[in-house]
């Protein structure tokens, strides 16, 4: 279903697809707990649960974190965590609730993290997907990340993970020039 609406006030982005309002804004502390209740089936899904609300509050907590929600009223409909380092930005966990994907949230979540890392002056952006999760690799391909190689083993020693990234700057030189 296609975004038929967007605005931004004061922080809050506000996506409105046929009758579902979809809001957009930081993530709290409070938010921990269903962030990882959701991580759990969306990214993990047969792994260990790594990403238990212990670690997603403790990652909220550094200062170098950016987490950004995705609601319509009350309900999680999505989620982005990202860690800002010195050099790059590396995604951690992005997940839609499934009744909302393919309304272009994922999307969004995502453009919320690289418009907010260029504010901050970096331009690389990382991240990593189980290698054999076709749909967020097709997803990532959409939105202009490379495929970098894999890392074997990465999730619980048990699956693979395909190594993910994208230059803003080639983007922009581009639409410089343009
Ligand atoms: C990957 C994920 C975040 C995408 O979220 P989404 O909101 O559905 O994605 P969008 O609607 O923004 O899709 C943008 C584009 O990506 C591609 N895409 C997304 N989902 C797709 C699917 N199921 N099949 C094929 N292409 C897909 C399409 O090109 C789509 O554009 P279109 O709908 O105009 O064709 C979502 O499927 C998800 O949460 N999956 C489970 C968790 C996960 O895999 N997280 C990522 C790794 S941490």
């Amino acid at each position: 279903m296609a975004v038929l609406q967007r605005s931004r006030a004061c922080g809050l982005l506000v996506l409105s697809a046929g009758m579902t309002v979809l809001k957009l804004g930081l993530a709290r502390l409070g938010d921990a707990p269903r962030i990882a209740v959701m991580s759990r089936t969306l990214i993990e899904s047969g792994l260990p649960w790594t990403w238990t609300p212990r670690r997603v509050a403790a990652h909220m907590k550094q200062r170098e974190n950016l987490s950004v929600i995705a609601t319509v009223e009350r309900e999680l409909a999505g989620f982005v965590m990202a860690q800002f380092g010195n050099e790059r930005v590396h995604i951690a966990l992005l997940g839609v609730a499934e009744r909302y994907q393919r309304r272009g949230l994922g999307k969004q979540l995502i453009r919320w993290v690289e418009e907010s890392a260029v504010v901050a002056g970096l331009f690389q952006m990382r991240l990593e997907v189980r290698a054999t999760n076709r749909i967020a690799r097709r997803f990532y391909a959409t939105l202009g990340y490379s495929e970098l190689g894999s890392a074997p083993h990465y999730y619980s020693g048990v699956e693979d993970a395909v190594q993910l990234a994208r230059d803003l700057r080639v983007e922009k030189r581009i639409a410089d020039s343009g």
